[in-house]
């Protein structure tokens, strides 16, 4: 997400759903939580000091498909970019749970997350080869709870933006040890000793051995795939060469420690030199024509094992009808989806759409409205085993982390519709994922009394 988080809370939000909520929370504290499928075997489940190797296995990628166990994979997921830094503290560690209990009651199975925090407070990186291993460890639950509760996750890597230190932090180290070529927040791209910063990060990371499940990370089913960046831009070099380098170059150094996992890029999708007819015809504008990303160009890395794309309608075409914007969410989606298909080869995940309660003349009917515009596409493409593999809301939440909140998040717990239309989702793209195998019979219970 390119917008930071603004702390703008949802105070007015929270007032309005408190009752609702009250009657949510009673029948979810009940315990019922059907969609567990559980990658681990914990003892005792919500004590900490009983974690199990993980023995699910990985999700592979098989043309411009997803497979687990032999069955299509589909992804209805989400984003809490915040886990890591909440499983720090003894406080906030309950959050990450918590998140992970809600999402998987709504059928949720993959959650998108950072594993990066580079110099910022509660940094897992505190300087150039140097981490915290208090924050290490708290990453090490992420991963364990996930597992737990039968989730997978992508672990994205770096930042493009300042928030969690980013490519600015990488540089400023450089600078402050003497080595760096360039003040340009761009030549972590570039600069040799940024890039083996970046490197030795990747491979301590890659090859962390979990100290709660014993499984090092490159080893661990419960992470779906790397992510290199959050929405990279290199805004210094418009031809997209200097990026281009980049990812060929990580991508490559990632699958050398790590050939068990999925790679992906990160970025937002924008179509670049190599393919002028889709920047003029589909890109939401011209303003990120300079940002050196060309999506076909960046995707089609042989190490690169599937697209992504974001979609921001009310940022991106900040002045369009409702109407406009749920037409633009799905051309965007079926046009990447289609070249996916025909130009890449491999599946395509939505790996953040978000709508902002902040838009001109918001109304919660318009959340539903593009959310169900992003499902519908995705379960299309699904339908005709097409490359469509899933996509991931930016971002949820549980309740009391206003100062985490932007104004894209919701609490899910606070929003029964939502929170239906999003089961709902996962629920169809079970069905057409797994039909004999027994996740398929737990799921589909569970959903036998939605629709
Ligand atoms: C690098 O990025 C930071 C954060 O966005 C910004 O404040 C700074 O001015 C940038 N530096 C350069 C040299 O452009
Ligand atoms: C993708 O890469 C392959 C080589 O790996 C090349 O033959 C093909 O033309 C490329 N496709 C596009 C659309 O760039």
């Amino acid at each position: 997400m390119a917008f930071g988080n603004s702390g703008l809370g949802l105070y007015h939000v929270l007032g309005v759903a408190s009752c609702v909520a009250l009657v949510y929370f009673s029948l979810g504290e009940m315990g019922i939580h059907p969609f567990s499928f559980s990658l681990s075997l914990p003892s005792v489940p919500g004590s900490s000091s009983s974690y199990a190797a993980p023995t699910a296995s990985f999700v592979e990628r098989r043309g411009a498909r997803l497979f687990l166990d032999g069955h299509p994979f589909y992804v209805n997921g989400w984003n809490s970019y915040w886990l890591m830094d909440q499983a720090v503290e003894m406080g906030t560690r309950h959050r990450v749970s918590r998140m992970f209990r809600d999402a998987a009651e709504m059928g949720l199975t993959v959650c998108r997350t950072w594993a990066f925090n580079d110099g910022a407070y509660n940094a897992l990186q505190l300087a150039p080869g140097h981490f915290d291993e208090r924050v290490f460890k708290a990453l090490d639950r992420v991963v364990a709870e996930a597992g737990r509760h039968g989730v997978r996750l992508i672990l994205s890597l770096a930042n493009n933006l300042e928030a969690f230190g980013g490519k600015t932090q990488y540089v400023r180290w450089a600078w402050e040890e003497g080595v760096g070529l360039s003040a340009s927040n761009d030549s972590f791209f570039f600069d040799p000793a940024i890039r083996d910063y970046f490197k030795v990060y990747l491979k301590t990371l890659l090859t962390r051995k979990n100290h709660l499940t014993g499984v090092e990370y490159r080893n661990d089913p419960t992470i779906l795939a790397w992510e290199l960046m959050n929405e990279p831009r290199c805004t210094t070099d418009p031809s997209g060469d200097t990026l281009q380098r980049w990812i060929e170059e990580m991508a490559a150094y990632v699958k050398s420690i790590d050939h068990k996992h999925l790679l992906t890029v990160g970025s937002e999708g924008f179509y670049g030199p190599t393919s002028p007819k889709r920047r003029k015809t589909v890109n939401p504008g011209d303003w990120h024509n300079d940002y050196g990303m060309d999506f076909i160009r960046n995707f089609n890395v042989s190490d690169i094992d599937f697209g992504s794309i974001h979609i921001y309608p009310d940022k991106w075409l900040q002045d369009a009808k409702l109407d406009e914007k749920v037409k633009f969410v799905t051309q965007w989606i079926t046009a990447h989806v289609e070249d996916a298909e025909k130009e890449l080869g491999k599946p395509l995940l939505t790996t953040e759409f978000g709508v902002s309660h902040m838009a001109k003349g918001f109304d919660h009917s318009h959340r539903d409205l593009l959310y169900r515009a992003v499902f519908d596409t995705v379960y299309e493409s699904a339908k005709r085993r097409g490359a469509g593999a899933g996509a991931f809301v930016w971002q949820l939440a549980v309740e009391r982390m206003e100062e985490y909140l932007d104004d894209f998040a919701v609490v899910p717990s606070e929003k029964p519709l939502l929170h239906r239309l999003i089961k709902a989702q996962s629920c169809r793209l079970a069905k057409l994922a797994h039909g004999k195998g027994g996740d398929a019979r737990r799921t589909l219970s569970a959903c036998a009394g939605l629709s």
